[in-house]
């Protein structure tokens, strides 16, 4: 393996301390991290809460869970706060010598603070997750940040639920490997709380995690109910009546979903039909973006730090824009939510992909990963 390109940050020793000492503080701090109120405190902590923050972490042992998918259990270093239940981090990778990084949802249990699992899927011709699925190596060391995501359950790990969560029976809908975070939630849960699971899956021999949410669902001493629908077996996509029928009490239910985003369309639409989005949580895995008009305006860009510059297109990226270009910008999710790509507008404007919305105040802090050019435009990256 080629030596580190990006060296990982040493942080002084208050950083240190106060990495060590706000685990401690998560029962007081629910429903937010307390990194959230480290941040508020002092800027230079406001790394450990945005997730820019690279940690070292060693790859311990590699599960294959189907013919394409497996689960890595990683130690992470000196500072590592933890995680909630349904949670994800940034994961940099050092491939052929060029680090990169992508997010992964933590499939395992919130109460294991000193060591926590992922589990990747390979994507047709994914460079990532092909190389952590195919040729990753225990032993191996790679950064994660600290962290993050608000697709989270109250758990025992936390401060006790709150009565509105007390009163509330859960519904997990998931499909592929969107099964991720909520196996971190099931994980994590004390088996007190009654679940009911829809998977979606094109057959069994697909489905990540089949042994261990069977034998969870065939436990008599818990209350989960798992129900695999396997569409290549003229298994029914989602539908208002298959729900109502797996789950005639859906609408007394908190939900959490996470899969392919014509999946989560059709249950945000559902949910929102019947009045209850305030219920539905989802988990994307990419960018939900709005259609840019035909006759919108691109534009150049002129990455200052580097002095290059390239043309855009109206609904093109920013950060794929600069990697056309031959660029390397920092980045993790590639959909604004990690904000490890975020940089400040120096100068014309920008679209964001998600909203359409224009942006145009000179200083403002962008996440290239979802904003377009929208005329020229100078960023300092
Ligand atoms: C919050 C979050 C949590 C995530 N958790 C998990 C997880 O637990 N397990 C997991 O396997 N993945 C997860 N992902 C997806 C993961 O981050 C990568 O996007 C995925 O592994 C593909 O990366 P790659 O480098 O292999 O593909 P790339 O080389 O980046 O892309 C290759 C091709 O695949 C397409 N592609 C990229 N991402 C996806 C995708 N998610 N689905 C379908 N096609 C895609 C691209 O458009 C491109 O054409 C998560 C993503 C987010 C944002
Ligand atoms: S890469 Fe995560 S916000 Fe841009």
């Amino acid at each position: 393996m080629p030596s580190s390109s990006i060296p990982i940050t040493r942080k002084p020793a208050i950083e240190t301390l106060v990495g060590g000492l706000l685990p401690l503080l998560s029962p007081f701090s629910y429903p937010r991290l307390p990194t959230d109120y480290a941040a508020l405190l002092n800027s230079r902590w406001q790394k450990l809460a945005t997730g820019a923050e690279r940690l070292p972490a060693k790859l311990m042992a590699i599960t294959s869970q189907t013919a394409d998918s497996c689960s890595l259990e990683l130690k992470p270093g000196v500072g590592w706060l933890g995680h909630r239940a349904g949670q994800f981090v940034n994961v940099h990778v050092n491939i052929d010598g060029v680090w990169h990084s992508r997010c992964y949802s933590i499939s395992s249990s919130d109460q294991r603070r000193r060591r926590l699992q992922i589990t990747v899927r390979a994507t047709a011709d994914g460079l990532v997750s092909n190389y952590l699925v195919h040729k990753a190596v225990a032993g191996e060391r790679l950064h994660i940040s600290q962290a993050q995501g608000e697709f989270v359950v109250p758990t025992k790990a936390l401060a006790a639920p709150t009565r509105q969560n007390n009163t509330k029976r859960k519904l997990f809908i998931t499909a592929g490997s969107g099964i991720t975070p909520v196996m971190g939630i099931l994980n994590s849960l004390s088996g007190a709380d009654e679940c009911e699971h829809i998977h979606y899956e094109r057959d069994a021999e697909r489905f990540i995690f089949s042994a261990a949410l069977g034998e969870l669902h065939q436990r008599e001493d818990n209350q989960y109910s798992l129900h695999e629908v396997y569409t290549a077996a003229d298994g029914e996509r989602f539908s208002t009546q298959q729900l109502s029928a797996i789950c005639p009490d859906w609408r007394q239910r908190d939900v959490w979903a996470c899969g392919p985003a014509t999946l989560l369309d059709a249950l945000e639409q559902h949910w929102a039909e019947a009045g209850l989005s305030a219920q539905l949580r989802t988990e994307r895995f990419q960018a939900q973006t709005v259609e840019v008009s035909a006759d919108a305006e691109g534009g150049t860009a002129l990455f200052a730090a580097s002095g290059v510059s390239a043309a855009g297109a109206a609904d093109e990226a920013l950060l794929l824009v600069a990697e056309r270009a031959g660029l390397k910008p920092e980045h993790g999710c590639r959909m604004g939510i990690c904000h490890s790509c975020d940089c400040t507008l120096l100068a014309g404007a920008v679209r964001d992909l998600r909203s359409g919305q224009i942006l145009n105040q000179t200083g403002t802090r962008i996440q290239p990963c979802v904003s377009a050019a929208a005329g020229p435009v100078q960023l300092d990256l």
